[in-house]
């Protein structure tokens, strides 16, 4: 079987055709890869796929990350998080509840960050038969190939820092306080504004209002005013895909060109549940 591809006629996005349970040989991955740098964000539907194939499938891009939140690392499977709205018998979250909920891309706070994430659809909530909790996600390389020339000087050469605490998140969040130790590990990171994909070598934006709070060597009010213009631009309509869950969704997304955004419009008794892989990726350039 080959995979077929089906455009979402988005500014990014397609399915995938192809069935994950099966053995991929390196051609077939080789067309795979290169449909999903093509197309940034694909989903392969109606996928059942065990806890060992999804781990299998994403270490095939790369060295899979082990999240810094180590609460809702799936038992026995450490390369899976956790994310969830559920709560346990004691009322704890089984899973990351705000994952998402400001523009990002995964792990920017990491001198390597997220080449790629998987998320595999468990359970979506649904309201009148409609899919709830879409993920919508922006197309960084048509966000930097439209920026006036001015702009694109403007940036050229410099770098946004990133912190990992910089984002906002829900006011009742459950997310655990890191540690001094894991907040060691994670100190400001400078990457370029305009990154170069490191395998099609097309250039994109890379910084997130929610996630950068300065740029090098630039005032700190210019700075933030900038990463303000770039984030809005970033997610102007025109560059925009929306993801409508379907149970058995292994949905995934290159961090270096696309920004995403979880939408949080459901709740208890609403279930939402997914199993997230992360790709380390390579430095910045
Ligand atoms: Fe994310």
């Amino acid at each position: 079987m080959r995979p077929s591809v089906t455009k979402s006629g988005a500014a990014c996005g397609a399915e995938i055709g192809f069935d994950l349970a099966q053995d991929i040989d390196d051609p077939t991955f080789r067309e795979i890869e290169c449909i999903f740098h093509d197309n940034i964000v694909v989903v392969f539907r109606g996928q059942q796929l065990s806890n060992e194939r999804h781990i299998e499938f994403s270490s095939r891009f790369g060295e899979l990350e082990i999240h810094i939140v180590k609460k809702y690392l799936l038992p026995g499977f450490p390369q899976i998080l956790l994310i969830s709205n559920i709560r346990n018998e004691a009322g704890e979250h089984i899973g990351l509840a705000d994952a998402g909920f400001t523009w990002h891309t995964d792990t920017s706070y990491r001198r390597r960050p997220s080449r790629c994430s998987l998320l595999y659809a468990k359970e979506v909530p649904h309201r009148d038969g409609v899919p709830l909790g879409d993920t919508v996600f922006a197309n960084t390389i048509a966000a930097y190939e439209a920026l006036p020339e001015p702009t694109k000087r403007r940036i050229e050469g410099r770098k946004a820092i990133h912190r990992y605490s910089a984002r906002r998140r829900v006011a009742d969040s459950p997310r655990p306080k890191l540690t001094a130790e894991q907040l060691s590990e994670t100190p400001d990171i400078a990457h370029p504004i305009v990154r170069t994909h490191p395998y099609t070598g097309r250039k994109s934006l890379y910084v997130t209002a929610g996630e950068c709070i300065g740029i090098e060597g630039m005032p700190e009010d210019e700075a933030v005013d900038l990463i303000a213009e770039l984030d809005a631009h970033c997610v102007r309509p025109e560059f925009l895909y929306r993801h409508k869950w379907q149970v058995g969704d292994l949905l995934m997304w290159d961090n270096a060109t696309a920004m995403h955004l979880a939408i949080c419009d459901y709740a208890l008794p609403q279930r939402r549940l997914m199993h997230r892989t992360t790709v380390i990726g390579t430095v910045p350039f």
